[in-house]
């Protein structure tokens, strides 16, 4: 991207591949109303660093408005190099608004799959003249604990947009016994990273998702550390900060490299700016955070704990200043008719201890209960037009109404939280764990919850957003059916969650 070349990159029959380069797919992301980004990779060898040589290869791609390819509407070619694993970027603009599209790469006499993708509405197109937009949201796919059946199910769904909030690998080490073996050590530096996310995009079920829709991808913990926060390792003994941020360095760049982004993402060093607004028309904005990279390191040694004094440390944040004071901005300036807040960890105050005791996990919102409130305020004082919260990490599904205030349970709704069970982590998962009647009956404002894998399906009109929570009873082997076990309705105007 903008760089000087040492030499011209090869092409043609002079690039030869020492196997098939496309390996890991192709994919699309971050859709505006004229355009979205395409992606690849060329990695013959994409476990052992690629396998390519250290020359820049030239690689063409097209646009069509049919699934032939016969009416090509852009073309061109990026450069691939070394330093950047090989990957491109294409940063398609000029296209028509809120329809789909055709791509394929080519690669020295090689050809990648031919995939879809769409853009979105103009954003100066009014709400109730805005298409419907169906969007699926998904996080967490631990390649050892199991298959990713979830992503063949949303496959046949059709969605216009895919959302991943986070998790999408995994650092730990290969261990024995599992479904399916991490292959090498917990990774630390760029190629291992790198080789860690190519093991990843090898899943055909994950491929051909990212072949049928554009995605909006962000990360959690697992893209670099679990539970890291900002500067701060989890095992505070076992690095230096200068140690861990080259560490963060390396996670960020490959994970720059593996996904569809804009050049506005290009990470600097160890700092990568994921924070963006994703629009469609004036129906929908998506304001997608990043909670990990800016945060204060997590109260009372980050486990489950009583809210005492350290959460309410005016300091402790988990969006920083600087992206805080741009979402109070987005949000109050924003036309849409819902405004999303596409983020990691759950921010409903959820009591996870059975009787008069009060735990929260300290990972999420409620340990930052500062900065939580003040979202929540903001919402009201800004007077934020249906704002939903849509979330990852926690490997389980749940809906929420997020109130003003949680100590009264008689306070106001201001919004709702959503969030997103695992694709894969955590395994097949209990039809019902033990503590779960208890947890329902102290925290009236969670509406469902599931320890079930799966992902959460939305459709979001001018009136009313309707989400689809689906699961699987097994992901321990393949081929399990798809469940909807619940659905709710939001409605524009009325904040919180109606039966279906
Ligand atoms: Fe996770």
């Amino acid at each position: 991207a903008g760089r000087a070349l040492a030499a011209e990159p090869v092409s043609g029959a002079a690039a030869v591949f020492s196997g098939y380069p496309f390996t890991l797919g192709v994919a699309s992301g971050d859709p505006s109303a004229d355009g979205f980004v395409l992606w690849t990779r060329l990695a013959p060898k994409p476990m052992e660093g690629g396998g390519m040589k250290e020359e820049s290869v030239w690689v063409d791609w097209q646009v069509a408005e049919d699934e032939g390819m016969s009416r090509i509407v852009a073309s061109g070619r990026e450069a691939a190099h070394a330093d950047w694993a090989h990957s491109v970027h294409v940063e398609v603009a000029n296209l028509k608004p809120d329809r789909w599209y055709w791509y394929q790469f080519k690669a020295g006499g090689e050809a990648s799959p031919k995939a879809r993708t769409r853009t979105l509405a103009s954003p100066d197109q009014a709400a109730d003249q805005t298409s419907t937009l169906r969007m699926a949201f998904a996080s967490c796919q631990h390649w050892e604990a199991g298959h990713y059946t979830a992503y063949e199910h949303m496959l046949r769904e059709n969605p216009d947009v895919v959302i991943h909030l986070g998790d999408y690998i995994y650092e730990g080490r290969g261990r024995e016994g599992q479904l399916r073996r991490h292959v090498g050590d917990e990774p630390m530096d760029l190629v291992s990273y790198r080789n860690r996310h190519a093991q990843y995009k090898t899943d055909p079920a994950l491929q051909a998702m990212h072949q049928a829709a554009p995605w909006i991808v962000t990360w959690d913990d697992h893209e670099v550390e679990n539970n890291y926060a900002g500067p701060i390792p989890e095992e505070k003994a076992h690095s230096t900060p200068e140690a861990f941020l080259r560490r963060r360095a390396a996670a960020y760049q490959a994970y720059y490299e593996h996904m569809p982004l804009r050049a506005a993402c290009v990470p600097k060093g160890p700092d990568m700016k994921l924070y963006r607004t994703v629009r469609h028309g004036r129906l929908v904005d998506f304001h997608v955070l990043d909670t990990r990279q800016y945060r204060t390191d997590q109260p009372y040694g980050g486990e489950r704990a009583f809210p005492g004094p350290e959460v309410m440390n005016p300091d402790g944040t988990l969006l920083g200043k600087t992206q805080r004071e741009w979402l109070y901005s987005q949000m109050k300036t924003s036309p849409a008719t819902w405004n999303v807040l596409a983020q990691q960890v759950m921010m409903a105050r959820v009591d996870r201890a059975a009787g008069p005791d009060v735990a929260c996990a300290m990972d999420q919102w409620p340990a930052y209960e500062v900065e939580r409130r003040a979202v929540l305020r903001a919402f009201q004082e800004l007077k934020v037009s249906n704002p939903v919260v849509i979330t990852g990490d926690i490997h389980t599904h749940w809906a929420n109404d997020l109130l003003t205030d949680f100590d009264n349970l008689e306070s106001r709704t201001v919004a709702s939280e959503l969030v997103c069970s695992s694709i894969s982590s955590k395994g097949d998962g209990e039809a019902k764990p033990k503590f779960q009647d208890s947890m329902l009956r102290e925290n009236p404002f969670v509406k469902y919850f599931s320890d079930r894998r799966g992902y959460v399906s939305c459709t979001i009109g001018p009136k009313i957003w309707r989400t689809d929570f689906r699961t699987v009873d097994y992901v321990s082997r393949p081929g399990a059916p798809l469940v909807t076990p619940v659905s709710y309705i939001l409605e524009s105007g009325r904040a919180g969650l109606q039966n279906a």
